[in-house]
């Protein structure tokens, strides 16, 4: 929780449905380094305190090698809340 709200950290085992499963590698370093929901350029921004601004100095190689990793691993289902806007969360 912060002046954002409440923010729910990213699922990312390869699961389709609620994970990184159905994600481009392309998609992935747009999430990562361009910090785009989903990794697509037209969705909103992610919100704190994922730091992909931090994240944007990462090279192709690295963000490469973590998908490569992520996508190795076995896919559980398992979908995460939406952020709850502050005037919500602090109800
Ligand atoms: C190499 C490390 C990390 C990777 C690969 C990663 C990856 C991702 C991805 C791909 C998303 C977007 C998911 C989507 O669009 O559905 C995301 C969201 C998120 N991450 Fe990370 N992340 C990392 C580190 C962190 C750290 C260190 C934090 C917090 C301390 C964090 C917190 C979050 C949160 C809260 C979201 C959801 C943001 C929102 O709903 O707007 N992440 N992460």
């Amino acid at each position: 929780m912060g002046p954002w709200g409440v923010t729910y950290p990213a699922y990312l085992t390869p699961d389709d449905d609620t994970g990184i499963g159905s994600w481009t590698e392309e998609q992935f370093s747009i999430a990562l380094r361009e910090g785009r929901y989903k990794g697509i350029k037209t969705t909103r921004q992610l919100l704190p305190p994922m730091p992909w601004d931090m994240y944007s100095h990462m090279t192709d190689q690295e963000t490469k090698a973590i998908y490569a990793y992520l996508k190795s691993i076995k896919p559980i289902d398992n979908l995460v809340p939406n952020p709850v806007p502050p005037t919500h969360a602090m109800n």
